[in-house]
């Protein structure tokens, strides 16, 4: 009763933003969160023109010619920011996948890594009639208040890559299991380790940002394992999923820690790239080749390639391709479907050996990708 009530007023909210020329065409939101298991989406964007190219921070920028046509569905998308290689991809995709060509109108809002202008952007895009709000949260909490503005105003919410944990008033999530990721970490290094004969591990993390779901599911996958085997992780502390940050904590981990520690992991590809900088001036080698195990995660092309060269032992994937199975979500409330409330991105493992040929994590077996050139050729992004 009480969801059919919410479900009249959103209707409601939604005729009246219509009859004030808000932009047609939303569908009401269903209000349920995640629950279902999705089926995992490849993820590959659509073809269509890149709208207004690069991010810019603060004020929603919008794409394409036509953006006063009647038309055109109004999409609004609160991004994290623009602190990685990853998050590149991401804004491109989506860029790419929600252009006016493919009959959309996007606002897009780079907010930085600051929540307050996160939670500020979704406010604009209420007041500015949005048929949809996309949000990639930069932090697991402090949703529910917006997050029921959206509802009362009847506008769907599609949440991508990272999760809320706070609220459920959103219409769909398409992302990565960040813990399960943190376990293939594990149980990677378990079997690699056996591989090579290492007997100890002692490792140094340099996590992603605080709060953010993907650095809460890798750090307690990759801790569920380190406890299970009796490793050390001598420190994690943040570097922020940034390049300078990967750098200040490794050069900080290289002091502290000097002689002590013979795995590094990385919660992203840019943070790999600052350790390596790091422990290159003070150093220390890594790899292949080295003293020290470095792994990372993502899997950005230029990343690959290092797995190829050996200078990153491996690498864990997050598909920053979520875009074009939120343009599937949304046709299917646009023709008055329900789509499914939880879809997982598929996700690969890639390492520069041939030594650990599949892991299991969660009862699931998957394959190990031994990285050749071919494979950082096929990469998609
Ligand atoms: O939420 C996904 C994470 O955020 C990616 O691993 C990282 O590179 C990005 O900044």
């Amino acid at each position: 009763m009480k969801k059919l009530l919410a479900m009249a007023l959103a209707l409601a909210m939604t005729l009246s933003l219509a009859a004030c020329g808000g932009g047609g065409g939303g569908a009401a939101s269903s209000g349920g969160g995640a629950a279902s298991s999705g089926a995992a989406s490849s993820g590959a964007a659509s073809s269509g023109a890149a709208s207004s190219g690069a991010a810019s921070s603060g004020a929603a920028s919008t794409g394409g010619s036509s953006a006063s046509s009647g038309d055109l569905i109004h999409v609004g998308f609160a991004q994290v920011g623009h602190e990685s290689d990853w998050r590149t991809a991401s804004t491109k995709s989506a860029q790419e996948v929600f252009s006016a060509e493919n009959g959309y109108e996007l606002s897009f809002v780079d907010a930085d890594n600051d929540s307050a202008k996160q939670l500020e952007a979704v406010r604009n895009f209420i007041q500015q009639g949005m048929d949809y709000i996309i949000i990639d949260p930069i932090v697991e909490t402090g949703w529910d208040a917006v997050l029921t503005e959206c509802e009362e105003a009847g506008i769907p919410v599609i949440v991508i890559d990272r999760t809320i944990t706070d609220s459920d008033k959103y219409d769909a999530w398409v992302g990565s299991d960040f813990k399960v990721e943190g376990l293939a970490c594990g149980e990677w290094l378990k079997a690699y380790a056996a591989a090579k004969g290492i007997t100890e591990i002692n490792a140094l993390v340099i996590e992603g940002s605080t709060g953010a779901g993907a650095t809460i599911g890798r750090t307690d996958g990759f801790k569920e394992i380190a406890d299970r085997e009796g490793w050390t992780i001598l420190d994690s502390q943040t570097g922020d999923f940034t390049e300078a940050g990967g750098q200040e904590v490794m050069e900080s981990y290289c002091q502290s820690y000097k002689g002590q520690f013979n795995v590094v992991i990385c919660q992203n590809d840019n943070e790999a790239k600052g350790a390596m900088t790091a422990m290159d001036t003070a150093g220390v080698s890594y790899g292949v080749d080295g003293d020290v195990i470095i792994v990372s995660f993502d899997a950005n092309k230029p990343y690959v390639q290092m797995v190829c060269d050996g200078k990153l032992n491996a690498n864990f994937e997050c598909n920053p391709l979520a875009a074009p199975t939120v343009d599937e979500i949304i046709k299917t409330l646009e023709s008055g479907g329900t789509p499914e409330t939880e879809i997982y991105v598929t996700e690969s493992w890639f390492a520069a050996e041939d030594n650990v040929p599949s892991i299991t994590v969660n009862g699931q077996e998957q394959p190990v990708v031994h990285v050749t050139q071919d494979v950082v050729d096929a990469r998609p992004y």
